[in-house]
């Protein structure tokens, strides 16, 4: 059985209901995940899931919110590197660095886990987001897979 969680923030429901919809896509496939704000996740079990999905808005100008700080640190110094991971967030491209706390993620996810992929969406998430949501998580599976292959 693989091991899955959601980790998201939010401050005015946008990434939350990106993050649902991502969940729907698991649920849509009966696959169990585990769903948690930021501030709910035990950072000290992270090595217990095969695969991570991160979710963020973007703050200041381009910033990763505080909030999501110690995961981002958490991953940085445990060794995640079989871990699984893909970031997905909301921004607004009035903005000069649209959802740049995706980018922020990524860079550094893609040096210390098996980064699978990536989503960004305007603002509130729309129904053509959807089926972003369903590739997304087709992708990620992909990569838990393969992951999981090469463990063993
Ligand atoms: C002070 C402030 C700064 C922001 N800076 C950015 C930014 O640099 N890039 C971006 O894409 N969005 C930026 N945003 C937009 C938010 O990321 C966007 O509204 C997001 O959907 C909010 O997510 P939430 O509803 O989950 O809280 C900013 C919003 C605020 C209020």
């Amino acid at each position: 059985m693989m091991r899955i969680a959601i980790v998201y923030t939010s401050v005015t429901g946008n990434t939350k209901e990106l993050a649902e919809l991502v969940q729907q896509s698991f649920i849509a496939r009966s696959i169990d995940v585990d769903f948690f704000p930021v501030n709910q996740f035990p950072l000290d079990s992270i090595l217990e899931y095969d695969a991570i999905a991160i979710g963020t808005y973007t703050w200041g100008n381009g910033i990763i919110p505080k909030e999501m700080m110690d995961l981002f640190k958490q991953i940085e110094v445990v060794d995640t590197t079989h871990i699984t991971t893909a970031v997905f967030g909301t921004g607004d491209s009035f903005f000069p660095y649209f959802c740049g706390a995706v980018d922020l993620f990524r860079d550094m996810l893609y040096v210390h886990t098996n980064l699978a992929v990536t989503m960004k969406v305007e603002l509130r998430p729309q129904l053509e987001d959807i089926a972003k949501c369903s590739r997304f998580v087709d992708c990620l599976l992909e990569h838990v897979r393969q992951e999981l292959d090469i463990v063993g």
